[in-house]
């Protein structure tokens, strides 16, 4: 009697246990999106390939970067080095990313390993066909690959030749990039996007001086040089007229014939009013124009953001003629990258507004609480928290600025892990919260479409486990769990919940 209640119990548990992976078990299946829809993971090239002196590459501002005798820099002292050794395992990951069934796989290209010294050298030929073979091993299992050609790494000779974007001259360089990988893949490559979050690179690089070059002032931080005030401005300057170079080579040389499509993917978090007063529901508004219209208002309607204009003044650089001509060429779509939702609060009529955020210039604080009330459920990461609606407002938000310009959804997903070594790969290979997660953002992004948004497609980020910038190899994004020490890829439970998802499509259509 005892042993047939235990096995009935057990029975009941291993039940309880995969009812959660079963399609219907989520409100949400596959098909719920259009039949063209792709549905992907994504990557970059440093978080993931290592072999960074390998094939005739050169060093990047991130190996300079992380491997500088500067102490805490990056939380675990680490560096893209190996990574995931993607550069030896591309096969495997690819394989990874068919057994999902996976119709898109976004990437970038190490703009250091195509052309080590940028347009003062040759193109380097163990570079092309490093991603020649990617490129044709994922057609060969019919995934589409979805290009970034710039995902914050950029040939070190340029930091230290001109000073990069500080600089015009990073336009020809990148025109240059963007012509060679055009012509090297664009037979093969339908989705190009110029640059992956241009506005964290510039307020990282440039006004909190936390990423490479490093450069910031007071209050921002101390860095070995620098001025926030001002080399914010002047870098994102020169990212939207590369942008507007690339998308004019493309247009101009490739477009009708390799038929193809570009455009640019911006970090999107959406702010809420701290309070529901008329000051904090306008410096949420600002923050956000101070984000993503940014970059996206220049290349769509000619000119930086209205709401920037007003506060920053002179500040703000004014496009030349010929530099509104370029721009003339605009974008085919928007690439959106949404985790967070943050609560904003006003500065410019308040006082007691903490220094050195990088919303200060927008006139904004943010915090993730209300009364001490976080505005979402936690993660692994400070300041990240889960809150589905966000995804849908930031969507729309898009969709109504823009008159409805295709979208991309081109990184959604979530941290976990803890602190270096202290890695419990048992807990970590369950991961509920990665999957409620999906399941919650994935739900909205339905919604914003049924409600007339034109997204075409959304990427999990990330395939697997990879080096997270600041946080070294502490932060885990990936579907797959990577064991640094063998570079073992497993299959996390989210794996599988994708995998499911997108058989759900299937499944009914049977
Ligand atoms: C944005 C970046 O594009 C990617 O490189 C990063 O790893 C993820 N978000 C997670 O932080």
């Amino acid at each position: 009697m005892a042993g047939k209640a235990w096995r009935q119990l057990v029975a009941v548990a291993s039940l309880l246990s995969v009812l959660w992976l079963l399609p219907w078990a989520s409100a949400i299946h596959r098909s719920d999106f259009p039949v063209s829809f792709l549905f992907g993971t994504a990557t970059s090239s440093y978080q993931i390939e290592g072999a960074y002196l390998e094939g005739n590459k050169s060093l990047s501002n991130w190996d300079v970067f992380t491997h500088a005798p500067v102490s805490g820099r990056i939380k675990d002292g680490s560096a893209g080095d190996i990574a995931d050794d993607h550069y030896h395992r591309y096969d495997e990951d690819v394989e990874l990313m068919n057994s999902l069934g996976v119709n898109a796989y976004r990437f970038s290209i190490s703009w250091a390993r195509v052309l080590p010294e940028g347009r003062f050298g040759r193109v380097n030929p163990l570079g092309i066909e490093f991603y020649n073979k990617l490129i044709d091993s994922l057609l060969l299992k019919g995934i589409e690959p979805f290009v970034t050609l710039n995902h914050y790494d950029i040939p070190q000779e340029l930091e230290d030749r001109y000073g990069a974007w500080l600089s015009a001259e990073i336009q020809r360089d990148f025109g240059h990039f963007a012509d060679v990988c055009f012509a090297a893949f664009g037979d093969r490559v339908k989705y190009w996007t110029t640059f992956n979050e241009p506005n964290v690179a510039v307020l990282t690089g440039y006004m909190l001086g936390t990423y490479p070059p490093a450069r910031c002032s007071p209050p921002f931080g101390s860095c070995a040089g620098g001025d926030s005030d001002a080399e914010p401005y002047v870098t994102t300057h020169n990212v939207v007229l590369s942008h507007a170079t690339a998308v004019e080579i493309y247009k101009r040389k490739y477009q009708s014939k390799q038929k193809g499509l570009i455009g640019i993917v911006m970090y999107t978090t959406w702010y809420e009013p701290l309070t529901d007063t008329p000051e904090d529901r306008l410096a949420a508004e600002r923050a956000l124009a101070f984000s993503v219209p940014w970059f996206v208002d220049p290349i769509v309607y000619g000119d930086y953001p209205p709401e920037m204009r007003q506060v920053l003044g002179s500040r703000l650089p004014t496009f030349s003629p010929e530099e509104r001509r370029k721009l003339g060429y605009k974008l085919d779509f928007i690439g959106i990258n949404h985790y967070t939702t943050l609560y904003a609060r006003d500065c410019m009529f308040s006082s007691g507004c903490p220094l050195g955020q990088g919303t200060q210039h927008a006139l904004a604080a943010v915090t993730g609480e209300r009364n001490g009330v976080p505005i979402g459920p936690p993660t692994g990461r400070p300041m990240f928290y889960v809150v589905p609606d966000g995804i849908e407002k930031m969507v729309t938000y898009i969709m109504r600025r823009y008159n409805n310009l295709p979208m991309f959804v081109t990184e959604n997903g979530y941290p976990d892990g803890g602190e270096a070594g202290h890695d419990h790969a048992k807990d970590l290979l369950h991961d509920q919260g990665r999957i409620q997660y999906l399941d919650g953002y994935l739900t909205k992004v339905a919604k914003a479409i049924r409600d007339g948004a034109d997204v075409r497609g959304y990427f999990v980020w990330s395939l697997m486990d990879n080096f997270e910038w600041l946080y070294g190899y502490t932060l885990r994004y990936g579907l797959y769990y990577v064991d640094y020490q063998t570079l073992e890829r497993k299959p996390k439970s989210s794996a599988l919940w994708y995998k499911r998802f997108l058989q759900s499509f299937q499944h009914e259509a049977q």
